[in-house]
């Protein structure tokens, strides 16, 4: 049988539909039905410094088919390293494809890991500066979301940073969604802004995007290397303007 990377090639189908074909298989793990916009995705990643003197090690998590490691790959330094951890292998093969294919990833296609994988399971021992989160929190249990959480901060420097996203109108999707969802929801939210407190937090709305969202960056407190391109805050970013 034909692997499923090469028949679902970016070329023929492209992103999107593969996307939308992995929602309708597990909505609530996929998390939406299209991929993140361009603006969602810039104001995800533009607290990526552009910095030739310190590289910077990227993790992505949940990466998709790409449309947030395109706008990482966009801004990487030449030096910066950029992990792609993805759960559900079909997405994993098709963005393992797009290195070869997508201009802004073959640019630096050589310093991209793909990872198949579940950021719960990453080893504490790998250490990143920048970790960049694409996951559906909403839709999971108050109990994943604290373990997701947990192993981020697990491998997140001291002075590093994470972004993510949330979707706005939470509670007017409670007014028609099971009680078993409002309660995810709920619970997923709190163990997030529990999670949020221990870090400097910035957030900006982005209304272009299905649906539209708030983009948050986490600062961790701690010390980084010292980046001559910023004069305040975590010297491994600059604050976002989206
Ligand atoms: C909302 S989609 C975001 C995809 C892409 N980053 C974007 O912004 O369009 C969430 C992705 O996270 C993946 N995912 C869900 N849980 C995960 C986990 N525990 N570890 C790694 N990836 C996960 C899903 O398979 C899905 O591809």
């Amino acid at each position: 049988m034909m692997n499923f990377a090469a028949r679902i090639s970016p070329t023929r189908f492209g992103g999107h539909a593969l996307f939308a074909a992995e929602a309708g298989r597990d909505l609530r793990t996929t998390g939406a039905i299209a991929p993140s916009s361009p603006r969602l995705a810039r104001a995800l990643t533009e607290s990526i410094a552009r910095s030739t003197d310190t590289a910077l090690s990227i993790l992505e998590v949940g990466a998709g088919t790409g449309a947030l490691s395109r706008a990482i790959a966009a801004r990487i330094g030449p030096d910066d390293t950029l992990t792609c951890v993805e759960r559900n292998p079909r997405l994993a093969a098709y963005l393992r494809a797009e290195i070869g294919v997508d201009p802004a990833l073959r640019a630096c296609a050589e310093r991209i890991v793909i990872r198949q994988a579940d950021i719960v399971g990453l080893p504490a021992a790998e250490k990143y500066d920048v970790i960049v989160v694409g996951l559906p929190f909403a839709n999971f249990t108050e109990n994943e979301t604290r373990a997701i959480c947990e192993a981020l901060d697990g491998v997140l420097k001291p002075g590093g940073c994470i972004t993510y996203f949330s979707y706005l109108g939470g509670a007017a999707v409670d007014r028609f969604s099971g009680e078993r969802h409002r309660r995810h929801r709920r619970g997923s939210a709190r163990a997030l802004a529990e999670f949020r407190a221990r870090f400097r937090q910035d957030r900006v709305k982005v209304w272009t995007n299905l649906p539209p969202a708030y983009a948050w960056t986490l600062t961790k407190p701690g010390v980084a290397q010292p980046d001559p391109h910023v004069g305040t805050g975590n010297p491994h970013t600059k604050p976002i303007t989206a």
